[in-house]
């Protein structure tokens, strides 16, 4: 008989330089679309003006999952930028765990009005994140390869 592995969450503001690494091979093994360098991962964390802020999910010492979000250039609202669940993990209300957390977080630390966030049409998002409050679905531009860039956000 098999047995679950205990699953943890972690702050991402305490990344050590090597697990910030293990987690980059992660987000860009599962986003080819959107591949991000080192640096601009670094810049991320780096760039305290823009309030990042982020969890992820280890089982057994894996990477299982992540979320991070940051302010808005104009510091008038938050915008998550990715959120990740690896397929052997999916489906097991992970991902909304760590949309609840982030979401709890911002509304704790910041005086923003709504939360944003982006996804490709191939994703097919709009349910997932209807159903977790989100509202506004709408296409807002295209992503380098032609893609729609769909548009939905939540007031807090
Ligand atoms: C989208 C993603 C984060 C969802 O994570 P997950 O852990 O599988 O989702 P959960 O198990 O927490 O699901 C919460 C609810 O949403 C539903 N749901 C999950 N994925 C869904 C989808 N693609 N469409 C519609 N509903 C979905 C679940 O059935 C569950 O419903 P319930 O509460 O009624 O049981 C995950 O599928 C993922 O990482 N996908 C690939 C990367 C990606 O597209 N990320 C988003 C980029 S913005």
């Amino acid at each position: 008989m098999s047995r679950e592995k205990s699953i943890q969450l972690y702050q991402a503001e305490t990344l050590s330089t090597q697990q910030k690494k293990e987690l980059l091979k992660i987000y860009n093994k599962y986003f080819p679309l959107s591949i991000w360098s080192k640096k601009y991962f670094d810049t991320f964390f780096s760039d305290t003006k823009r309030c990042p802020i982020g969890f992820f999910l280890k089982a057994g010492g894996t990477y299982i999952g992540l979320v991070l979000g940051r302010l808005n250039k104009h510091d008038n609202f938050f915008n998550i930028n990715t959120l990740l669940i690896i397929p052997q993990y999916q489906k097991k209300g992970l991902g909304k765990k760590l949309l609840d957390k982030i979401i709890f977080e911002i509304k704790k630390n910041h005086s923003v009005e709504k939360i944003s966030l982006h996804f490709r049409e191939q994703n097919r998002l709009k349910e997932f994140y209807t159903n977790l409050g989100f509202k506004n679905h709408r296409v807002d531009g295209y992503y380098n390869n032609g893609d729609r860039k769909y548009y939905m956000d939540i007031k807090i």
